[in-house]
């Protein structure tokens, strides 16, 4: 039987437990003139807050512009974006330190997110994790993770891979995964959301 290993707070994922340091002066807002922004990741955050009336309001995509650039929300990315959108570096670390798709420290360069909700649970997810977790064995660039509900319980057990969906997984299917993402292949493509066929068969391209 697998055993299902938790963090000593109970859950499968690993939260966010870090204490603020009080005798540290807050961060202000960041002066442009001497933080430099790539051109790139500044016309993308500019053009998150246009398509908003309070510019809070572009915070996750600005982040996740800043992700893609750095691989983390690092603390030079976060001082960037604070610095396009003046805010203070506080208020993005309050976003980011929420939502479990901002990496808070250096990961490696593929995200493999293995849902390990009810659903997926029922149907052998933490023995796929297991078996992935084997086969990466210990390779830096897979992030491998257990994941809450993805959303996508209709192909449980499923994986998160890069931001695609891929669906039902047996462990059987673990080591083609990694093979594929190591070799720089589209990773278990026949298994990809993307490509299953819609019941409706008029939907079907
Ligand atoms: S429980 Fe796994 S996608 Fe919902």
């Amino acid at each position: 039987m697998t055993r299902v290993t938790r963090y000593e707070h109970g859950s499968r994922v690993p939260g966010w437990d870090q204490a603020a340091d009080l005798d540290k002066d807050p961060a202000g807002v960041p002066d442009p003139a001497l933080v430099s922004v790539p051109a790139q990741l500044r016309a993308e955050i500019e053009a998150a807050m246009a398509r908003y009336p309070d510019r809070h309001s572009a915070a996750l995509p600005a982040l996740a512009a800043a992700q893609r650039l750095h691989g983390w929300c690092s603390p030079e990315a976060i001082e960037q974006v604070a610095c396009v959108m003046r805010l203070t570096p506080a208020y993005l670390s309050s976003v980011a330190t929420f939502y479990d798709m901002f990496e808070l420290e250096p990961v490696g360069r593929h995200s493999v997110y293995v849902c390990t909700n009810i659903s997926c649970s029922l149907r052998g997810a933490d023995a796929l994790y297991d078996a992935i977790e084997e086969a990466a064995d210990g390779d830096p660039q897979i992030n491998l993770r257990h994941f809450e509900c993805l959303g996508a319980c209709d192909i449980a057990p499923m994986v998160s891979v890069d931001h695609l969906y891929y669906g039902p997984l047996e462990p059987a299917d673990a080591q083609r995964l990694i093979d594929d993402l190591q070799a720089g292949r589209e990773p278990i493509p026949d298994l990809a959301l993307a490509r299953l066929r819609s019941a409706d068969p008029n939907a079907n391209s």
